[in-house]
C-alpha cells in the first residue's frame, strides 16, 4: 500500500481527481476504515451516513483513536458535563473552550488536541496541576474532610481541586465537607468529598489530559484557528454567580461570529446577544433544577486542508 496525500477544497474536488477504478481505503479516523473499489462511487451521502458528520473533509482529518469520556473531575455550576452528548459532536481535531470551567465537552472527547481558556485564576491552577501532575502523586494525597488537613507538601492546584470536592456545583472552592455531601456519604454515595474513589479515579484520567494545554486568562486570548469552539460564557441573566462574570456581549457576540471552523455558544432562554435557538431543557445542579437552554452555531464550509489516502498498489 502506498501513501498519497493530496490537497482538496472539497469533497466533490477530491472525488473528481480519484484515478478511475481505483481501490482506495479512506482513512476516516477514529471510527476506523473501510473499502471501496471504485472511489468514484462514494459520494457526498455516503460519507455523511458513515460518519454521521456534515463535513466529511475535517472528519478525513480525524486521526486519533477515540478513548472513553473522562468523568467530571469536579462538579461546577454551570458545569455542561451531563448536556455534553446533546451538543453537536466535534468535527475538528482540536477544542477549544474560551470559558473553560470544568470543561464538561472536552472531558467527552479527550483525545482531541482540547485548549482551554479561563479567567479565574484558581480554575487555571487546577488545570495546570491535572495536566502536570503524575497519577502517582494524586494517590498520595489523603481523604481530608477539610482542605486545611492536608499536609503541606499538597499543590495550591491540588488543594482547591479538593475544595472544590468539598460540595457540588459551587463557582469557588470550599473549606470542608458540605453537610449534603456528608449525608449523602451516609446514603452510600462513593464520590462525595475528597475520598478514595474520587482520589482512584482522578489519578485513573490525569495521564489522558497530558496533551491538553490551558491558557489564563481573557477568552480573548485563544489562538484563531479553525477548530470546534465550545463557548459556554457566564449567562446574560444567570451569570452572576461567577467569580469572573462581568463579559460584554455585544464585543463577545462580534467575537464568536469570527472564529473559524465549527462554532456552538451556549446560553439561557432570554439571552438576546446573539439569535439563539430553543435547544434543550437541561437538568442542572444538585437541586436538580430544569433549565432551558439555547444555542447558537456556525459551521465554515470546509477550508482547503490536506486529506490522507492510502491508495491500494495492488
Ligand atoms: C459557564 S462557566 C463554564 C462551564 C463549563 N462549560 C463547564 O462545563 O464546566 C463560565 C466560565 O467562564 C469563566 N470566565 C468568565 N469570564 C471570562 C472571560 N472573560 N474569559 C475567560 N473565562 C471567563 C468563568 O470563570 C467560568 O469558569
Amino acid at each position: 500500500m502506498a501513501r498519497a496525500v493530496w490537497t482538496v477544497g472539497s469533497l466533490r474536488d477530491w472525488l473528481c481527481m480519484c484515478p478511475e477504478g481505483a481501490a482506495v481505503v479512506l482513512e476516516i479516523g477514529p471510527r476506523g476504515s473501510r473499502d471501496f473499489a471504485d472511489l468514484r462511487s462514494l459520494t457526498f451521502a455516503d460519507v455523511v451516513s458513515i460518519h454521521g458528520y456534515a463535513t466529511p473533509a475535517v472528519v478525513l482529518h480525524e486521526a486519533a483513536e477515540p478513548v472513553p469520556p473522562l468523568a467530571p473531575f469536579w462538579r461546577y455550576y454551570g458545569g455542561k458535563y451531563r448536556a455534553a452528548p446533546r451538543y453537536p459532536k466535534p468535527l475538528h481535531p482540536t477544542i477549544i473552550e474560551p470559558f473553560a470551567g470544568a470543561a464538561g465537552y472536552s472531558l467527552r472527547y479527550p483525545e482531541r488536541n482540547v485548549v482551554l481558556v479561563e479567567k479565574y485564576p484558581i480554575i487555571a491552577e487546577i488545570w495546570r496541576y491535572l495536566i502536570a501532575v503524575r497519577p502517582s502523586e494524586v494517590l498520595r494525597i489523603p481523604e481530608v474532610e477539610h482542605v486545611d488537613e492536608l499536609p503541606s507538601w499538597v499543590p495550591e492546584g491540588a488543594r482547591y481541586l479538593v475544595g472544590f470536592c468539598m460540595n457540588a456545583a459551587c463557582t469557588a472552592p470550599c473549606r470542608k465537607l458540605s453537610v449534603g455531601a456528608k449525608r449523602l456519604r451516609a446514603m452510600g454515595r462513593h464520590f462525595e468529598g475528597w475520598c478514595a474513589a474520587r482520589r482512584e479515579r482522578t489519578a485513573s484520567q490525569v495521564d489522558a489530559i497530558k496533551h491538553w494545554q490551558i491558557l489564563e486568562g481573557d477568552y480573548t486570548i485563544a489562538p484563531d484557528i479553525e477548530a470546534t469552539w465550545f463557548i459556554d460564557p457566564p449567562y446574560q441573566v444567570a451569570g452572576k454567580y461567577y467569580i469572573h462574570a462581568d463579559v460584554d456581549y455585544p464585543a463577545l457576540a462580534a467575537w464568536c461570529r469570527t472564529r473559524h471552523g465549527q462554532t456552538m455558544v451556549c446560553e439561557n432562554a432570554g439571552a438576546t446577544w446573539l439569535p439563539f435557538q430553543p435547544f434543550a431543557s437541561c437538568k442542572s445542579g444538585p437541586a436538580r433544577r430544569v433549565s432551558e437552554e439555547v444555542l447558537w452555531t456556525h459551521v465554515d464550509h470546509p477550508a482547503p486542508q490536506q486529506v490522507v489516502l492510502w491508495e491500494s498498489t495492488g
